[in-house]
């Protein structure tokens, strides 16, 4: 097996090029095709029992609904963090994370420094106060449609490019088996290019008119609260584009990052491609793996090459992840590549 990242541009030129292609992917894609997630199959609870328990639940069913079955929802009462707390000292500097405080102060700036832990009702995570509620009481969001109900108001949180920096408060540090995903993001092509976690984690739910002035016709995208996760094959499938490439040296399996981070992202997750190679005849000429690893990563924005053998025509491609939080691994990847 002969694994090598690309070669790196030796110019500005070439850097250029490599930028523009890599837009151009982006915005080939974007935005991109997701769908609810499929369940998980990971034998931890689908979802938090107790969110139906939250003040905001008879009027915003539908996001409690989706955000109960994610790991923001059980960031706190999930096994593997439970069990990692056993026996740790300053346990306390983890609760910031795992069920935070409102990390918007006054007006709608997020607040500075590393997210403090709430003394009360931790059960429920990264809750929507975490995220939604301001020093003042206001209730932030991506519109702030007025209502009697509550206080709102629009925060640049909520809308496209200021998402980033909220999910970054939790995702930029690299803590335990926390990789700190938000760093890659910043330099990545997809960031120059308009991408964001929101756009590629949360999918688009339901379009709905603009209120207004001026924008009648307009309407704009309401997202799910449901989190895209790489346990969903679907999903874990789109961060990859596979072509086979007649090289001077041989033939190669490109395999390239479209993700917007290093893949995997957490510690401990493997995922494995495995080439079956095989003449114009049809005829096997033998496989080869490709792995990649907490050490051996995807990079952003990288493309890995496997060396395929002399009279290869056509490869058969199966993606396998290895997540600890599974049972067994699972097949989220299925492709022929040829003439
Ligand atoms: C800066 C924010 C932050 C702090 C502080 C933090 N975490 Fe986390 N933690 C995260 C994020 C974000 C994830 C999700 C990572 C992912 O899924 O890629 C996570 C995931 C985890 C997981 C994986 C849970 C699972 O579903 O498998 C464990 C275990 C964990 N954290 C334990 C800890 C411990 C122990 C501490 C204290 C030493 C800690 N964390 C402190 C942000 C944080
Ligand atoms: C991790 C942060 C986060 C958490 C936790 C969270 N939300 Fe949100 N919420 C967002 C973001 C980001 C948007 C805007 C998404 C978009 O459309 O771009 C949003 C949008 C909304 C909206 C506006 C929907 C619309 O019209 O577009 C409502 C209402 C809402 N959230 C309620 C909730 C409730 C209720 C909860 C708890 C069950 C919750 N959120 C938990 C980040 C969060
Ligand atoms: C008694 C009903 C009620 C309760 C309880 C309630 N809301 Fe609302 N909320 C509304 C209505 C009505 C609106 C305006 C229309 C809409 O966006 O659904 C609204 C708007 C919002 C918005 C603004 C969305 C935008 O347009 O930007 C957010 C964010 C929000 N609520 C979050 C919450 C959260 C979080 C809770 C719980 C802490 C909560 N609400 C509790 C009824 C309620
Ligand atoms: C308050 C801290 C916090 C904020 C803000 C936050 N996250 Fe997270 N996120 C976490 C923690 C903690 C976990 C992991 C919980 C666990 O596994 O126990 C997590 C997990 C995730 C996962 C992995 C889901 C899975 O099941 O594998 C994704 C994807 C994710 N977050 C995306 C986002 C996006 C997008 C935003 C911004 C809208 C965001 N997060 C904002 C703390 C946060
Ligand atoms: C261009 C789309 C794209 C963008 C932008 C993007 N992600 Fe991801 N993300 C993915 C894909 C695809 C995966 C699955 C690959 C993997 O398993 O690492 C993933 C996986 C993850 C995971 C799960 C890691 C794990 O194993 O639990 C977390 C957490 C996450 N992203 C957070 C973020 C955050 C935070 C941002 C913004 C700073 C972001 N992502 C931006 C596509 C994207």
């Amino acid at each position: 097996m002969k694994l090598q990242p690309s070669l790196v541009p030796a110019c500005a030129v070439a850097l250029a090029a490599l930028l523009a292609s890599a837009r151009s992917v982006w915005q080939a894609r974007a935005p991109w095709p997701l769908k609810p997630p499929a369940a998980l199959s990971d034998g931890r609870p689908e979802k938090l029992a107790r969110a139906s328990e939250l003040s905001c639940a008879p009027c915003h069913a539908a996001q409690v609904e989706e955000w109960a079955a994610t790991t923001h929802a059980l960031a706190w009462e999930n096994e593997p963090y439970q069990e990692e707390l056993v026996g740790r000292k300053k346990a306390e500097s983890c609760h910031g994370c795992h069920a935070p405080v409102a990390l918007h102060g006054a007006l709608d700036a997020l607040l500075a420094g590393k997210p403090q832990a709430r003394a009360d009702a931790r059960h429920f995570g990264v809750s929507c106060e975490s995220c939604h509620l301001a020093t003042d009481g206001a209730l932030l969001g991506p519109t702030g449609a007025a209502t009697d109900e509550h206080a709102t108001r629009k925060g640049t949180s909520f809308d496209a490019q200021g998402s980033n920096a909220l999910c970054a408060s939790c995702h930029r540090t690299t803590v335990g088996p926390v990789i700190g995903l938000a760093r890659d993001f910043e330099q990545s092509a997809g960031a120059a290019a308009g991408a964001t976690c929101v756009g590629c984690h949360m999918a688009p739910r339901a379009e709905v008119p603009v209120e207004g002035v001026g924008v009648e016709g307009r309407t704009r995208t309401v997202r799910s609260h449901s989190l895209q996760t790489p346990r969903d094959p679907a999903f874990l499938a789109l961060g990859f584009e596979l072509t086979l490439a007649h090289e001077p040296a041989g033939p190669t399996l490109r395999v390239r990052n479209l993700a917007g981070h290093r893949v995997p992202g957490l510690i401990g997750r493997e995922i494995e491609f495995v080439a079956t190679a095989s003449d114009a005849a049809l005829e096997e000429l033998g496989r080869e793996t490709l792995t990649l690893t907490t050490e051996s990563y995807l990079r952003v924005d990288e493309t890995l090459e496997l060396a395929l053998p002399a009279r290869t025509a056509r490869v058969r491609v199966l993606g396998r992840h290895h997540d600890p939080r599974m049972d067994k691994p699972v097949t989220f990847l299925e492709r022929e590549l040829g003439p």
